[in-house]
């Protein structure tokens, strides 16, 4: 089994690591972060160890804190991890219905029962999370998150970092511009 390091620890990590456990394809080494949290995966120390770890001969690294459309702090974990070496390997739930036609950059995560349609195009480092629907033809920018329970219904245009909330709905055909935030249970018509 090939070895993983999450990077960044908070709840989103539990779903990540979750996810990862159940694909049986990764053996998760232990986490960095700031400080060391509650996990029941090893503390490996603050982000300045990544380069060790990396050199342990973990090539595989998953950036496991969330993003609600502030920041970019998920965009400089990953222009780090990119300058050390490390994949990004995308992580999918076994649960999720993803067609055979999507595209899928590196780093995305895609959570339980997710579906994501004919033919969308999913950006990397992209979230999309837990029950969530991405219809045909969508298309998700670099570093957005699609939250728990969202749909985007057909040919849907999302740019980059943006955050569309829980439970909120994207009417088929619409742009949401990047770095837009979206409430959670809004509609966009
Ligand atoms: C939209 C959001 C980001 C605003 O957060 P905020 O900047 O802290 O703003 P506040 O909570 O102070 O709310 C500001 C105003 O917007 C309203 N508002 C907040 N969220 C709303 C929502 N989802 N739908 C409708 N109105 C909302 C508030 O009632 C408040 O109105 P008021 O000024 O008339 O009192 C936040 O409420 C939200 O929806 N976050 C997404 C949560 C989510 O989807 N999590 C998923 C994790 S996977």
């Amino acid at each position: 089994m090939e070895e993983i390091v999450l990077v960044g620890f908070g709840g989103h990590a539990k779903s990540v690591g979750d996810c990862i456990e159940r694909g049986g394809k990764y053996h998760i080494v232990g986490y960095t972060d700031i400080k060391k949290t509650d996990s029941q995966y090893p503390y490996l120390g603050n982000d300045e160890k990544l380069q060790t770890i990396f050199e342990s001969g973990v090539r595989n690294a998953a950036v496991v804190i969330g993003y609600m459309g502030k920041g970019n702090l998920r965009q400089r974990i990953y222009t780090n991890l990119k300058k050390i070496g490390f994949n990004l390997p995308v992580i999918i739930d076994p649960s999720a219905i993803i067609s055979n036609s999507v595209v899928i950059g590196e780093g995305t995560f895609v959570g339980k029962g997710a579906i994501i349609n004919a033919e969308a195009k999913i950006g990397k480092m992209v979230i999309i999370n837990t029950d969530s629907l991405v219809e045909h033809e969508c298309v998700v920018g670099n570093f957005s998150h699609v939250a728990v329970g969202a749909v985007l219904c057909g040919q849907v245009n999302v740019g980059e970092a943006a955050f569309i909330g829980a439970n909120a709905t994207v009417i088929q055909c619409r742009e949401v511009k990047s770095n837009t935030i979206i409430p959670a249970g809004a509609t966009i018509r």
